[in-house]
């Protein structure tokens, strides 16, 4: 049997087939436009991420018996408000995870609602590129579309919805809207009511390993699968990527570094971080986890290389980067290209370089993105720890996660072992994963990850270096804080 994941992805969906024993057969990726239409908007098109699909799976299956595709499933970019009208239309580009428009609103939920209250009915407060201050901000800045609204959804649920015709989401997906109670997994009609937003207008729920339906005949006949694919509901793409990397159960952690950087802690309970610096999500496992979500990770990288050195060679940009340079670089870079979230939630922040002298490099340039990456993933790590939560270990996905070196700075300023798991293709094989549980090839999701997912190798920390990047870190930790005031009169 095969299945199709879906990685759903903010520059391109990737699509991956895999066998019910975890071997990955074909990958195909699919890029597609960003608009930046403001400073710190973000925007796409969501007929972009279904032609991506349409023309993607053909190409995926070539030289496959398609007739064995037993399930797809699907992980996404998270909180992008995706709205449709009644006749299904496509009302305004989604409004993605990492757009900053929402100042106004998330001040109001924050402020005048009050973030204990928000903690209260959803488990978390508000953050810009959560959906609910989207839609708030569609309601004041656009109120012709938003009375149009007749189905609110996420990213992949699109998908799903143009697969099965069911108006459906999942319970790792709906966390990051702030209108679902993520305690009792269920919509919040508080939180409904905070932002003019009927029921109905909401998806139906799901665990995320649950089938929704099988996919329509015509949507069937163009993919070239059977109509009888089952189609799983799927996870937030970090949840399929901590279920690719096998992170579930108790203190699990997987560190994601994608366009966004994620660090993913694995919960068998509920729990909230009382300050609210990390998400409290419903897992793809039907547990639970916490997340720190840095904007701005291996994009930050691929903005030095692509718009800034104009080179492809990213390896070749590390290759002077040699054992003897880690933890002495004194150019510090603060990652924060679309502002931040986790832990400052601070979307008037910026990237800089500071500490730039006439013998600083490129390649010291290029050292301190990547450092600086990692040091913004311990931010979020640091307030995982100061809950008493000690994490001595973590998978790592990603295409970052390709770079060797950027592995090995990421467990020495971590202080952390980091699994490599035999494929980062994370959210791809969470989803393939989550749809072989939704078919009932496997009875759990554990399970399903006991079986398929591998440890290949493993980074460990060298107390030498955790020793000189400890220093660094703290010398980092100094910059946003003194920064801040400059970037709230610069915006
Ligand atoms: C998570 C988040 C990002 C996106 C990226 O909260 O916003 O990781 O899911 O695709």
């Amino acid at each position: 049997m095969l299945y199709i994941g879906i990685d759903l992805g903010t520059s391109a969906t990737k699509l991956l087939l895999m066998d019910e024993e975890g071997r990955i057969k074909n990958i195909v990726s699919k890029e597609y436009p960003l608009e930046f239409p403001n400073p710190g908007w973000s925007q796409q098109n969501p007929e972009d991420w279904l032609k991506a699909v349409k023309e993607g799976v053909p190409e995926l299956l070539e030289g496959f018996d398609a007739s064995a595709v037993a399930g797809i499933g699907a992980g996404g970019q998270m909180h992008g408000l995706v709205v449709l009208d009644k006749e299904d239309n496509v009302i305004r580009p989604a409004i993605l995870w990492n757009d900053g428009r929402t100042n106004k609103e998330v001040d109001y939920l924050n402020e005048e609602i009050g973030r204990e209250t928000l903690s209260k009915y959803t488990a978390n407060i508000a953050f810009a590129g959560f959906t609910a201050p989207k839609l708030l901000w569609m309601k004041k800045n656009e109120p012709e579309l938003f009375a149009k609204i007749d189905k609110i959804m996420l990213p992949k649920d699109y998908i799903n919805y143009m697969l099965t015709g069911v108006h459906c989401t999942d319970v790792s997906d709906a966390s990051g809207m702030l209108l679902f109670d993520v305690e009792n997994k269920c919509w919040s009609k508080e939180m409904l009511d905070i932002c003019g937003i009927r029921e109905e207008q909401m998806a139906k729920i799901y665990e995320s390993f649950e089938k929704v339906g099988t996919v329509l005949p015509e949507m069937a006949e163009t993919l070239g699968i059977p109509a009888t694919t089952v189609v799983a509901a799927g996870a937030g793409d970090n949840a399929a990527a901590a279920v690719g990397t096998g992170t579930v159960g108790e203190g699990a952690c997987n560190i994601s570094l994608g366009t966004s950087g994620t660090i993913f802690i694995s919960s068998e309970n509920f729990g909230v971080d009382k300050k609210n610096g990390l998400h409290s999500f419903a897992h793809a496992d039907g547990a639970f986890h916490l997340m720190g979500c840095m904007l701005s990770a291996a994009s930050c990288n691929k903005w030095l290389m692509d718009e800034i050195l104009k080179t492809d060679d990213y390896a070749g940009e590390q290759v002077p980067i040699t054992d003897d340079k880690l933890g002495k670089n004194h150019v510090f870079f603060l990652p924060y290209l679309m502002g931040e979230r986790s832990p400052i939630n601070d979307t008037n922040a910026r990237g800089t370089f500071t500490g730039i002298t006439m013998d600083s490099t490129r390649a010291d340039l290029v050292q301190a993105v990547l450092e600086g990456v990692a040091f913004a993933i311990r931010d979020s790590l640091e307030v995982a720890r100061s809950q008493g939560i000690d994490i001595k270990r973590s998978n790592i996905c990603g295409g970052g996660a390709k770079s060797p070196l950027w592995k090995k700075i990421f467990a020495n300023v971590l202080n952390v072992s980091l699994d490599i798991v035999e494929s980062e293709q994370g959210p791809g094989m969470g989803g393939a994963m989550l749809a072989m549980v939704a078919d009932g090839t496997y009875p759990s999701v554990k399970e399903v990850c006991g079986k398929l997912v591998h440890i290949v190798d493993t980074v460990e920390p060298d107390p030498e270096l955790v020793a000189l990047y400890e220093k660094r870190y703290q010398e980092y930790s100094k910059i946003y804080p003194a920064l801040k005031p400059v970037f709230a009169e610069i915006v």
